[in-house]
């Protein structure tokens, strides 16, 4: 049997050491994005199951007491939370490597200088389509030139490398690989194509939807060759190219057919105050309860241990006994 170690770095039974904590500051979000939301009837959280700032920053210093180097915000669609560069400048202030967040642009044009002056260093910004009515039909709401403005905006204000999530789904924007993939080279924006998970609100992922990162490789290498920019070892999700002519970078997420599980280091803290350690997974370690009720930070750290030590070698996707998580990635944070 092994034992879990109470000092040094966050480790699982497996080796991998954990640097990367993703905290959702909300399950909230002001899109449907079909691949992620109910259009309707989503019950959201009560305000006071949400952690206060004073909370996420709390356990954010714990965590970077052990090693989380890299810490990503996320949603539902964190900008819906109010005051959130108040909530940046106390994280920026830990001192993180990488303090980057992820948004759906609507309302990043607005508030991108005060992000940047109050720390944050980039942001992904989710757009699955380039053509304005297809755009509408993904997200149910949302307008497309807004986000392209929040993506000129946030360059602007030194929010960079900026990168551009596109979930591929057959059939209803793969006929864009090769526009997406000439948009990073007009724009320098490094576009990620991610495989469609079965991470959906409404449950109805199939396998046939999703479009291989291999596939996306195929097309767009027979017209633009590329080249790898990552080791077999990188932890990072994405495989990285870039185009060899030497304009511009794309990135493949293969998360179901080339899942990259061995390699992982992340942590997810979901808007109400659980770790979870893998968005497939429904094993949730709460810190809400600790932090409320006078837990010291060594409580913290021990819970931040457990959570990365009970984590599963693999996200299972592909075994037949495969179960959906219960709560969507919406609520557990992307
Ligand atoms: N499949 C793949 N990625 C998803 N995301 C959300 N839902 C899914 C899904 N079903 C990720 C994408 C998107 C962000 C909101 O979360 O990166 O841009």
């Amino acid at each position: 049997m092994q034992t879990m170690p109470l000092y040094g770095r966050l480790v699982d039974r497996y080796g991998r050491v954990h640097n990367d904590l993703r905290i959702s500051v909300t399950d909230r979000c002001n899109l449907r994005c079909m691949y992620w939301m109910p259009e309707q009837g989503l019950a959201f959280l009560p305000t006071k199951e949400l952690l206060t700032f004073d909370e996420i920053t709390r356990l954010a210093q714990v965590a970077r007491t052990l090693g989380v180097t890299a810490l990503r915000i996320t949603g539902g669609e964190p900008l819906v939370r109010k005051g959130l560069p108040s909530l940046i400048a106390r994280l920026s202030e830990i001192g993180f490597d990488d303090l980057a967040m992820i948004t759906n642009g609507t309302e990043l044009a607005k508030v991108a200088e005060r992000l940047a002056s109050a720390g944050l260093h980039r942001v992904n910004v989710s757009c699955d389509s380039l053509r304005p009515e297809r755009f509408a039909t993904i997200r149910r709401r949302g307008n497309l030139a807004v986000v392209l403005d929040a993506t000129r905006a946030a360059e602007e204000a030194g929010l960079t490398p900026l990168k551009v999530n596109v979930v591929l789904q057959r059939n209803q924007n793969d006929d864009e690989i090769l526009d997406f993939a000439s948009f990073a080279r007009a724009t320098g924006r490094i576009v990620r194509f991610i495989e469609y998970m079965p991470l959906d609100a409404e449950g109805t992922w199939d396998r046939d939807q999703l479009v291989p990162g291999r596939e996306v490789f195929e097309r767009v290498s027979a017209v633009w060759p590329l080249e790898p920019l990552t080791e077999p070892t990188d932890a990072a999700p994405a495989e990285r190219f870039r185009f060899a002519d030497g304009i511009g970078e794309i990135g493949l997420i293969s998360t179901v057919t080339e899942p990259f599980c061995g390699t992982c280091n992340r942590l997810r803290l979901t808007a109400d105050g659980a770790l979870r350690n893998c968005p497939f997974s429904d094993d949730e370690h709460t810190v809400r309860d600790v932090l409320r009720n006078d837990g010291t930070d060594a409580d913290l750290s021990l819970l931040l241990r457990e959570a990365v030590w009970a984590k599963f070698p693999g996200h299972g996707i592909n075994e037949p006994d495969f179960l959906r998580p219960a709560r969507s990635m919406s609520i557990t944070g992307g």
